[in-house]
């Protein structure tokens, strides 16, 4: 049973983190599909990243891999200019490590636009404790807004630390609670599930403070050519929804890689 998990759990994760597959036939296939009957399909695990170059070189031999440990400056360039103010509409499941979102499609998706080029959203989903450290120390989560072209190929992650303070967040409130997302175990689908992206956004100072730098997936196939930007300001849940977030989560963290040709702040 266990085994069946972990391979559920490790099949998912490979579709739902920013990606190839889109997310919404990603998360169709994971309920139905037998992970025992497919062993082929489990083939890497948060516990031994040093194995998920055995089938994904660029996983060790890359030069832009994420998560990286920021610090210092906040950038300047490629400030994204953003029009979320569009409900996105999508499917609400667990990719299981902790709740994911996929947008039914890019047409009247939230977007922003930075350099000239515009970013749509296809979904979320989050990650115990943080991917990216900042100073050295983990957030105990992180949320991942992945973007991409018009025809859905991920392009650039939006990353926010998630943090207990004094509010309620009013983006949390919209996943979590009894019609929120599912736990990790689970293969519910919650199909029609209304967003109110801008509450991300409002609920970590409005992203004027982060750092952007060249990346990858944190997941295999740790594809780079991806673009990051993560939040200098922490997006603040109540302890009641850090609680609840963690009861739905399970580890999900990549060890923080050396930084080589990621570019922080440049152009
Ligand atoms: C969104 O996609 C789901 C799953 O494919 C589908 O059931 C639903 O009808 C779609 N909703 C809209 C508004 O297109
Ligand atoms: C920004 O725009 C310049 C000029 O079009 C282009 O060369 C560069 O690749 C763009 N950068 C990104 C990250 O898209
Ligand atoms: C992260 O960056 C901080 C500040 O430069 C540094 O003190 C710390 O050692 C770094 N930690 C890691 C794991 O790279
Ligand atoms: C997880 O959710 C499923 C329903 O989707 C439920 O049957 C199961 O009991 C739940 N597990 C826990 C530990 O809450
Ligand atoms: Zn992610």
């Amino acid at each position: 049973m266990f085994r069946t998990l972990v391979a559920l759990a490790a099949l998912s994760s490979a579709l739902a983190c920013p990606d190839h597959t889109p997310p919404s036939s990603a998360l169709g296939r994971r309920a139905d599909e037998n992970a025992d009957e497919h062993p082929a399909e489990a083939t890497w695990t948060f516990a031994d990243q040093a194995a998920w170059a055995v089938d994904n070189p660029i996983c060790s031999t890359g030069t832009m891999q994420s998560p990286i440990n920021l610090s210092g400056a906040f950038s300047k360039v490629y400030a994204p200019t953003f029009k979320y103010d569009n409900l996105a509409i999508g499917t609400l499941s667990n990719w299981g490590y902790g709740p994911s979102y996929s947008l039914n499609g890019t047409a009247d998706a939230p977007t922003f636009t930075t350099n000239g080029t515009t970013y749509y959203l296809l979904g979320f989903h989050t990650h115990t404790p943080s991917d990216h450290t900042i100073n050295g120390k983990s957030a105990p989560a992180e949320l991942h807004l992945v973007h991409g072209d018009a025809s859905g190929a991920a392009k650039g992650v939006l990353g926010f630390p998630l943090v207990v303070g004094a509010e309620e967040s009013e983006f949390f409130a919209q996943i979590l609670g009894p019609t929120g997302a599912p736990n990790v175990t689970s293969n519910l689908l919650l199909d029609n599930h209304e967003m109110d992206m801008r509450k991300a956004l409002t609920d970590s100072g409005n992203f004027k403070k982060y750092w952007t730098y060249r990346g990858s997936l944190t997941t295999p196939p740790c594809t780079e050519g991806k673009r990051w930007w993560v939040s200098g300001q922490s997006l603040t849940v109540s302890q009641e929804q850090m609680a609840e977030l963690l009861l739905i989560s399970e580890d999900s963290a990549r060890d923080v890689q050396k930084i080589q040709a990621h570019g922080v702040g440049e152009l």
